[in-house]
């Protein structure tokens, strides 16, 4: 096993922020902008070029690398957006209104030091049987519901779930504080309220998952991966070429892994696919309402900023076989930079067949399949998120999320009747929620560096009624519908009509006449169970749609709008889609929401095994024939 960590040289305008620009640009920031102790940074991104000033860099044209940093003022409780390059120049800086910036670590950690100095919490905790503090887990999670009343005049407020640890190595989410949450204030740092309202006993068993705790015993013998003759793919910078594709590696503080600039070489020809493709947003609303559950709707994107979260992988663990690791940077609200060792996981993985037939003279044609693997995980308190981008010889493109950690849990008493949740063990429940993502796929099919006019296209198979279109009762077709404006573009999935959407590009034909295109198949989704009125609902309105299309703006980043963090609701897609823009053969954006609905199981305790949720996009009438027949059989030949 080969293991080569790479800090790629930083050239290219895509390239993700290293940690020395970091470093530059918020030393620069502090000078130019006259920042103090007061200001923290709440996040530093990529300032992407656009579509046009990336063409003229290919075209030799010098670019300057630029930063957007999101800057919370404590004394004014003001957040603002600076862009500035990596020289120090600043190019605009402007005062978001209304905007509310995000839980910041420093300010958990705040939190929970003054929590866990209130007499309130101190005196329930007692009543509970704890008198050690540090066997108390408090968690700070934005209240993703209806804040109290008596608090709801805007400034910026956390609740703290408690679980109890009571041996340094038991998981403590076997053992949830229920009924006890403190509210504070993050701006001032203030205990505002202690909810002591319910007092549960403590679920006393124990859910261990270390091996050590475990003696997990079960093995099978070894499994090599090896690639003897070194890997099939090259990697200049954070591009990466891999059989006939050709892409780059981004990463956002806020999105985790992004996908930058793909492109496939037909007969040669490289033709372009995507811009930029990213999972922009991912909320998880909860279903219980005791407890302080229905609070628990977070956007782990929004909110928490993902890519903060983002694992350091470990060979033949985490990623098995000949790994590239890519690193990663990331800003600190005080201003300091955190590097993440091997957080971008690049590799091949064996797809089984490929293609096969056997002819009836006994020639056997079979190819062996493989995709190239773009790899993160990210823990956010008690789950773990895996995002997987797989590039494949016939074409297509994949998405899935891996969903694994431990599901969140609170106590009642042992086989009460609670509807939303599932007891786990007597005691332990694990309220129903529900994993929502939303991608943002910026493609540019058939186009060139600086985009493409594209169509997207609703496609549903249906059976006329029995009659002189149908005379056996067997005959199907599909009615194909284009979205003109992007109201139209609000759709759902429809398994009863095998529906799908497929982006085409109406001036460039294929062979046969036909605009070439790619399709958005949905996979395994869900449907949100919380009522549009309801907060999170209002919050997250982009996720009653599955499919959305907008007209492209590089400002629309994210479906619940910027800074969603106690945020009315409406933002992001509902809004930018009120102004119902001509979509129709112009640079566009898909939004593919999906997700899962998470009933617990017994045997997702006390860790979850993978759950998967995704989407393929995959040519359609793009090429002539399959790609995948360009591939050569192993050397050795098939029988
Ligand atoms: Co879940």
């Amino acid at each position: 096993m080969i293991e080569t960590a790479r800090v790629a040289n930083v050239d290219h305008p895509l390239d993700p922020l290293s940690q020395d620009e970091l470093e530059k640009v918020i030393v620069a920031a502090r000078r130019e902008l006259k920042l103090s102790q007061h200001h923290l940074i709440a996040m530093v991104q990529l300032e992407e070029p656009t579509k046009s000033a990336l063409a003229d860099y290919q075209n030799g044209k010098t670019y300057s690398r630029a930063a957007r940093l999101t800057i919370f003022d404590r004394t004014t409780a003001k957040v603002s957006e600076t862009v500035i390059t990596i020289s120090g120049k600043v190019l605009s800086q402007q005062i978001i209104e209304g905007a509310k910036a995000p839980i910041l670590s420093v300010e958990s950690a705040q939190a929970i030091a003054a929590a866990k100095k209130d007499q309130r919490v101190i005196e329930a905790l007692l009543q509970r049987g704890i008198s050690d503090l540090s066997t108390v887990i408090m968690e700070t999670w934005p209240i993703g519901a209806q804040i109290p009343k008596h608090f709801d005049d805007g400034r910026r407020i956390i609740w703290t779930p408690m679980w109890h640890k009571p041996t340094p190595q038991a998981n403590f989410y076997a053992h949830p504080i229920s009924g006890l949450h403190a509210i504070v204030d993050i701006d001032s740092g203030e205990v505002l309220a202690v909810e002591n309202d319910q007092q549960i006993a403590i679920p006393k068993t124990p859910g261990p998952y270390r091996q050590s705790q475990t003696g997990a015993d079960v093995s099978l013998k070894s499994l090599v991966i090896q690639q003897p003759d070194g890997v099939s793919f090259s990697l200049q910078g954070h591009k990466v070429d891999w059989e006939r594709w050709s892409f780059r590696i981004g990463f956002c503080q806020r999105e985790g892994l992004v996908i930058h600039d793909v492109w496939f070489s037909d007969d040669g020809q490289p033709r372009k696919i995507a811009h930029r493709m990213s999972i922009a947003e991912l909320v998880i609303p909860y279903g219980d309402p005791s407890q302080g559950a229905y609070r628990k709707n977070a956007f782990d994107t929004g909110e928490f900023g993902l890519g903060n979260f983002t694992n350091s992988l470990t060979l033949g663990c985490d990623c098995l076989g000949e790994i590239v690791y890519l690193d990663v940077a990331v800003a600190n609200p005080d201003g300091t930079v955190r590097e993440i060792k091997n957080a971008i996981c690049l590799h091949e993985e064996d797809f089984g067949i490929l293609w096969k037939h056997v002819d009836t003279d006994g020639n056997v044609e079979v190819r062996r399949g493989r995709r190239f693997v773009a790899s993160s995980i990210v823990t956010i308190n008690n789950y773990e998120y895996g995002y997987f981008w797989y590039f494949y010889q016939d074409g297509s493109i994949e998405f899935e999320a891996k969903l694994t950690g431990i599901v969140l849990t609170l106590a009642d008493t042992p086989g009460n009747p609670h509807p939303s949740a599932t007891e786990l063990e007597p005691g332990l429940w694990a309220p129903y929620h529900q994993h929502i993502l939303c991608a943002r796929l910026d493609l540019d099919i058939d186009g060139d560096v600086s985009g493409a006019n594209n169509t997207v296209v609703e496609i549903d198979s249906f059976a006329h009624e029995l009659g002189p279109k149908n005379i056996y009762g067997g005959a199907y077709e599909i009615s194909e519908t284009i979205f003109k404006h992007e109201l139209n573009a609000k759709r759902v999935v429809d398994p009863f009509k095998s529906r799908f959407w497929k982006i085409i590009n109406p001036n460039r034909k294929n062979h046969m006449g036909h605009p070439v295109g790619y399709k958005l198949v949905p996979g395994h989704t869900t449907f949100p169970l919380a009522l549009p009125e309801s907060t999170i609902g209002k919050r997250a309105g982009f996720m009653y749609q599955h499919l959305w299309v907008t007209k492209n703006e590089t400002s629309e980043r994210y479906p619940a709008g910027d800074y969603p963090f106690q945020h009315a609701g409406g933002a992001g897609l509902p809004q930018w889609t009120q102004a119902n823009r001509e979509i129709e053969n112009t640079d566009v954006v898909l939004w593919h929401v999906f997700g899962t609905n998470h009933i617990p199981r017994a045997e997702d305790w006390p860790v979850m095994p993978v759950e998967r949720t995704g989407f393929h996009l995959k040519p359609s009438g793009f090429f002539a024939r399959s790609p995948a027949i360009d591939v050569a059989p192993a050397s050795k030949p098939c029988h």
